[in-house]
């Protein structure tokens, strides 16, 4: 059987595809407030605004291409059992060829039902516009976790981090709850390694930190585990 690895990725591994971190951009995502594109409360007060906002996210992500930090994810395969847990809403995980990916914070090229949260679609090409219905005749919403609201894939992440190997955080600043709790469920013989620039402390023990961006730092430790075993 494969080394079981965890991948826990934020918005840090995109970074040098050209998609902005969140937390780097002083209060304002792209130029809005955070508050009136991603919660309830801001899709209740002007869900054009919102379905703007992200028909213009969908635009980027979708001509953004994976970087050598996605792409050196992929290799690890051949030797490990690599789950991918993902903060990102894009799919330059997917595109880079990981198989087996979780999206924490929902996902950019699909929509779903203002009504029943289980009907999800996907966006064919980059918008979703007033009057996009599902098959209950609501509006759409993009399928995108907002604050303030639940987080449906956190149970499944917490069971893919039963019994493993290495767990590899890489560009994420560890701030945003429950995501950044899946750290608690690392065993104590887990190896840790963490890959940012401007690594957040999150742990004393156990940890490598590699203080580069993605595209420098992930290639390395992959080459580093895949001569391991
Ligand atoms: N390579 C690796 N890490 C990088 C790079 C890079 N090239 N550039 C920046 N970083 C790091 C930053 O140092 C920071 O620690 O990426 C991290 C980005 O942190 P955030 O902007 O807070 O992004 P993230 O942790 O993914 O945010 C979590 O917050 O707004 C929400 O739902 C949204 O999923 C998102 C969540």
């Amino acid at each position: 059987m494969k080394p079981k690895i965890v991948v826990f990725t934020g918005a840090g591994i995109s970074a040098e595809s050209g998609i902005k971190t969140f937390r780097d951009s002083g209060g304002l995502w792209e130029n809005y407030q955070i508050e009136q594109v991603a919660t309830p409360e801001g899709w209740a007060r002007n869900p054009k605004l919102v379905l703007d906002f992200y028909n213009q996210r969908r635009i980027q992500a979708n001509n953004a291409e994976p970087n050598k930090g996605h792409l050196a994810l992929v290799t690890l395969e051949e030797k490990y059992d690599v789950h991918i847990i993902t903060q990102n809403v894009d799919n330059l995980h997917e595109r880079a060829g990981s198989s087996k990916i979780t999206h924490l914070h929902g996902e950019l090229t699909k929509s779903r039902s203002s009504l029943e949260p289980s009907l999800i679609y996907d966006v064919r090409g980059n918008f979703l516009n007033m009057g996009d219905l599902c098959e209950l005749g609501s509006q759409l919403r993009p399928h995108i976790v907002w604050f303030g609201e639940a987080v449906p894939e956190m149970s499944r992440a917490i069971d893919i981090m039963q019994n493993v190997d290495v767990f590899i955080v890489i560009g994420t600043s560890m701030q945003v709850y429950p995501a950044a709790s899946l750290m608690d469920y690392v065993s104590n013989n887990t190896a840790i390694y963490v890959i940012d620039p401007d690594a957040p402390r999150v742990r004393t023990n156990n940890i490598e930190y590699i203080t580069e961006k993605a595209s420098l730092g992930v290639p390395k430790m992959v080459a580093q585990l895949l001569k391991k075993v």
